[in-house]
């Protein structure tokens, strides 16, 4: 591993995450000399986990710094390198990491151009600028996209910061993302479309039936892929799922969409591997079939 010598730490945008990093930054020995943020979340999370940092605007971090995290909202950050750019605050000799995960090296080109190292370092963790978010760091994976000639850069600053680095190549970094989303954050709309079904049947902790039951599919997902699945879908119970569908369009319509399209992806994830045989699943899949909507799907179909 290439250790990066003590550095002078410049945080653009001191939110969620680039409050905890430039902490982890400092923790790993080196100085975070300033950072920038107008709300007063960004001031109070600055002044919490980067107490010794100057609250300056963006190009006065940039020119104080050697190496500058830029940690602000996908969409502003193409606007934000540019206008850095035309103030002349980029020079070579720094460091410009952003954390963003959708985008990778090509957002920060026009800084490149002034001579600056580059990377996209994006911790595939969800944070909320909290202390406790740096316990999490630890272990954790950082989706890198670096020039070959910077990795070991890349990689040492990662290992500072308590995590692992994984390559992902530059025209992949949409799709990556985009696969973290579907996995992270529509898990969380999943669980919250389950909490409230329950709510609607009456039962008062749905987070106490839930909480077994998730952690172990999660577990089972993880290790064992398509395998881990159980339910109507994989044993090919057409009648149990139209039951379900007529149930959510009669209690939580909004969810019948949503349920439908993922049985018919658990569907056919089924089949393909295996756990569902194709001549046991025409009965469920006429159920899933695409209908002016899926209600009347659900109200017409006879048990
Ligand atoms: N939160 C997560 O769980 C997470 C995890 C991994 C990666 N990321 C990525 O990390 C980046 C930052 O996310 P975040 O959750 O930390 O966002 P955030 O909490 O909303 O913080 C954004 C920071 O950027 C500043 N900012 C906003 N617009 C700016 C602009 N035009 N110029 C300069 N500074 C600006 C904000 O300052 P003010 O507060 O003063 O407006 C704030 O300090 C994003 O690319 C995100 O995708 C987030």
């Amino acid at each position: 591993m290439v250790r990066a010598s003590r550095l002078r730490v410049g945080v653009v945008g001191a939110g969620r995450v680039g409050s905890v990093l430039g902490r982890a930054l400092s923790d790993a020995g080196h100085v975070v000399v300033a950072a920038s943020g107008v709300s007063r979340d960004s001031v109070r999370r600055a002044g919490r986990l980067l107490p010794g940092a100057a609250l300056l605007p963006a190009d006065e971090v940039v020119a104080a710094a050697d190496l500058i995290l830029l940690a602000v909202p996908d969409d502003t950050l193409g606007g934000l390198v540019v206008g850095l750019a035309e103030t002349g605050a980029w020079r070579a000799g720094q460091i410009v990491v952003h954390t963003s995960g959708a985008h990778g090296l090509a957002v920060l080109a026009p800084a490149a151009a002034f001579g600056p190292l580059t990377l996209a370092v994006h911790p595939v963790m969800t944070f909320t600028g909290v202390e406790e978010d740096l316990e999490r760091l630890r272990g954790v994976s950082f989706g890198v996209t670096a020039e070959p000639e910077h990795r070991a850069v890349a990689e040492a600053l990662v290992l500072e910061m308590g995590g692992e680095p994984t390559w992902v190549p530059e025209n992949a970094r949409p799709l990556y993302h985009a696969a973290l989303a579907m996995g992270a954050n529509h898990l969380v709309t999943l669980v919250n479309e389950s909490m409230d079904a329950l709510r609607t049947a009456g039962v008062i902790r749905p987070e106490q039936l839930l909480t077994p039951l998730l952690q172990a599919a999660l577990d089972n997902a993880l290790r064992h892929g398509d395998a881990a699945l159980t339910g109507p879908v994989a044993r090919g119970d057409a009648g149990t799922v139209r039951r379900h569908l007529r149930e959510l369009v009669d209690h939580a319509p909004d969810s019948v969409g949503a349920y439908a399209a993922m049985a018919r992806r658990t569907a056919d994830r089924a089949i393909a591997s295996g756990r569902l045989r194709r001549q046991d699943a025409d009965a469920l899949l006429d159920v899933l079939a695409p209908r002016p909507t899926i209600a009347s799907a659900a109200t017409s179909a006879q048990p």
